[in-house]
C-alpha cells in the first residue's frame, strides 16, 4: 500500500477546497491524480470508462445526454502526468436526506491504488455539504462499499409518503432505487447499501 490519499484525508481536503473541489492524490508535488468537476468534454472519456463495463453488465450503460444532464453531479479523476480521465463518479440527490452514489468507476490499470476510495469520499463530502446525510447505492462492488463505511439494506430505506412522491420522479436510478417491476431487470444481482454520514 502506498502513501495514496484515503478517505479521511480527501475529505478534510475537499471541505476546504469546497469552491474548486480540486483534491490530488499523494502530497501536492508528488501528485499521481487530480480529483475535479466534470466538464462537458470529460463526457466522451467516461463514456469510454464505463464501456467494458456496461458491456460485462456490471454498470447501466447511460446515454450520452444523460451524462450531459447531470454533469453538474460528476466528479471525474485527471492522471496528472497525462491529463486522462481515468475515474469517475457521481453524487445524485434523491430527497431532502438522501442521496445517491453513481458510476463510480476507476480504469482497470489504476484498479487498487486508493483511487475509488479517494473519489467516494470526495462525494460523500460533496453530500455533507448539501445536507444529505444519508448515501446509497446499488452494487456488486460490495467489499468496498463495506469498507468505506456502507451497509446492506433490503429495501428502499424511505418512509411510505416520501416512497409516494419518489415515484413521481422520471429517474431512471430512482426506479430501480424503487425496486420497480419495469426495471428490475437492470438491478438483478446487485445489492443495495447505504451510510448514515
Ligand atoms: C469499485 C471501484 C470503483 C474501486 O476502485 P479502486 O480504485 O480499485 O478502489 P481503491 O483502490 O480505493 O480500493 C480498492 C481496494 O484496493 C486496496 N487499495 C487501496 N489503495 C491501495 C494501494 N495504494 N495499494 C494497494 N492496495 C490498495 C484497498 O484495500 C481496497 O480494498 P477494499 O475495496 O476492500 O477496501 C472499481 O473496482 C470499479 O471501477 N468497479 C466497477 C464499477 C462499479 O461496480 N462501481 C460501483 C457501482 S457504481
Amino acid at each position: 500500500m502506498d502513501d495514496g490519499l484515503f478517505v479521511s484525508d480527501v475529505a478534510g481536503t475537499a471541505s476546504t477546497q469546497e469552491t474548486s473541489e480540486v483534491l490530488s492524490g499523494r502530497a501536492e508535488r508528488d501528485r499521481e491524480y487530480v480529483i475535479r468537476p466534470a466538464r462537458t468534454s470529460d463526457v466522451s472519456a467516461v463514456v469510454e470508462l464505463m464501456a467494458p463495463l456496461v458491456d460485462q453488465r456490471v454498470l447501466l450503460g447511460k446515454e450520452k445526454v444523460t451524462l450531459f444532464e447531470s454533469i453538474q453531479e460528476m466528479l471525474v479523476v485527471e492522471a496528472a502526468d497525462s491529463a486522462e480521465v481515468i475515474g469517475c463518479g457521481s453524487l445524485h440527490v434523491m430527497w431532502e436526506d438522501l442521496a445517491e452514489v453513481r458510476t463510480l468507476v476507476v480504469r482497470d490499470d489504476w484498479l487498487r491504488r486508493g483511487v475509488g476510495h479517494a473519489i467516494l469520499a470526495a462525494l460523500l463530502e460533496r453530500s455533507r455539504a448539501l445536507g444529505v446525510h444519508r448515501v446509497f447505492c446499488l452494487t456488486f462492488e460490495t467489499e468496498f462499499f463495506s469498507r468505506c463505511g456502507f451497509s446492506v439494506v433490503q429495501e428502499p430505506p424511505v418512509e411510505p409518503d416520501v416512497y409516494a412522491e419518489l415515484l413521481r420522479s422520471s429517474d431512471e436510478g430512482v426506479a430501480e432505487f424503487l425496486e420497480l417491476a419495469r426495471v428490475k431487470q437492470n438491478t438483478l444481482g446487485n445489492t443495495r447499501m447505504i451510510i448514515h454520514l
